[in-house]
């Protein structure tokens, strides 16, 4: 494999999934692999300090990687050589044949989150066992949840996040609710992403904004813009959350994250769409009160927690840095 072949094919790795849409990773060109390495500048240190999201992103953009070398013909597998010393995930490198995948660059394409209404229903036992069939060959775990028995867990999440500065300033870097940023189109969290009107972009942006939010804090509008998910997850629809292993290390986290682009591909080629709702498990108490709610004895396994359905209108394509 000659490394170079892989840059033009970089706009297609760009499309994986990453916790605010921070895109965090770095590719290092070496004579005979290429480096996945991630910037710390585009993670989220307030937010996910436990660099949870930043391993599962990593992992996404892996299988990424491999997916889109594979469908264009290039011999490519991963070597994983996990380090947070050095900021590395691990090597693609030449393989003997080609990744065996059944998705394609351009499922890759047509993956997205969908943060809008879903039709009531529930997926299918079939697909259900698929994804708990990705999960088992890391060791893993799916917990299937309806959506109603998480409104007030989301609800609480959401506001120790708005109602924490720091998570709140943290997130107001992300957002680019104004299309004449530049960022607009590259990375961040749009208004359109988010599906918001042109009124709730302009309170969202009140709210958030450094003069505006220490008043508005104070007169509780974290508490209304909290009860927002209560509106998404109020049908009759399912939650599905990632469980790791006890003690899953850091380097199974990243294969963990391998495992949910898998999954949300999986989910996306059947016409399903995917929506985290990360604030269950930000949350040092709601995550607790999941772990009791399934039994699992260390919320630290609980890795991921996403909505999935069948979007009543195509969510939007979000912004990449390529
Ligand atoms: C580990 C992880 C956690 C995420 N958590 C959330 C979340 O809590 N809420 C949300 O709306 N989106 C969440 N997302 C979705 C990202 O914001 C989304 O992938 C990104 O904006 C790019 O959009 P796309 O998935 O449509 O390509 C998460 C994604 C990943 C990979």
């Amino acid at each position: 494999m000659k490394p170079d072949a892989l840059r033009e094919l970089e706009p297609d790795f760009w499309r994986a999934p990453s916790a605010h849409n921070t895109q965090p990773w770095l590719l290092r060109y070496l004579d005979d692999a290429v480096e996945i390495g991630w910037d710390p500048a585009r993670t989220l240190p307030v937010g996910d300090p436990s660099g949870r999201d930043l391993r599962l992103a990593l992992g996404a953009f892996t299988e990424t990687c491999l997916i889109v070398c594979a469908d264009a013909g290039l011999r490519v597998d991963f070597r994983q050589a996990h380090s947070e010393a050095d900021r590395r995930a691990g090597y693609l490198a030449g393989a003997e044949g080609l990744y065996t995948t059944p998705f394609t660059t351009q499922d890759v394409r047509d993956r997205r989150t969908g943060r809008g209404a879903y039709e009531p229903g529930h997926l299918d036992e079939a697909v259900l066992g698929r994804l708990e069939n990705l999960a088992a060959d890391e060791k893993a775990e799916v917990r299937r949840v309806p959506s109603r028995d998480l409104i007030e867990l989301a609800f609480e999440g959401d506001h120790h996040q708005f109602s924490t500065p720091r998570i709140a300033r943290e997130l107001r870097e992300w957002l680019r609710l104004d299309p004449a940023d530049p960022r607009y189109e590259q990375d961040g969290l749009t208004d359109r992403a988010l599906g918001l009107s042109g009124l709730e972009t302009r309170a969202l942006r009140a709210a958030l904004s450094p003069r505006g939010y220490p008043v508005l804090r104070r007169l509780g509008v974290p508490k209304l813009l909290a009860s927002a998910s209560r509106k998404t997850l109020d049908y009759d629809g399912d939650v599905v959350v990632l469980v790791g292993r006890p003690g899953c290390t850091d380097g199974e986290q990243v294969a963990l994250g391998r495992v949910l682009m898998r999954q949300w591909l999986t989910l996306s080629t059947l016409g399903y769409t995917t929506h985290p709702v990360s604030q269950i498990i930000d949350a040092e108490i709601t995550k607790q009160r999941l772990a009791r709610m399934l039994d699992i004895d260390d919320p630290s396994r609980l890795l991921n927690i996403t909505r999935v359905g069948r979007p009543k209108a195509t969510p939007p394509r979000s912004a990449r840095l390529r």
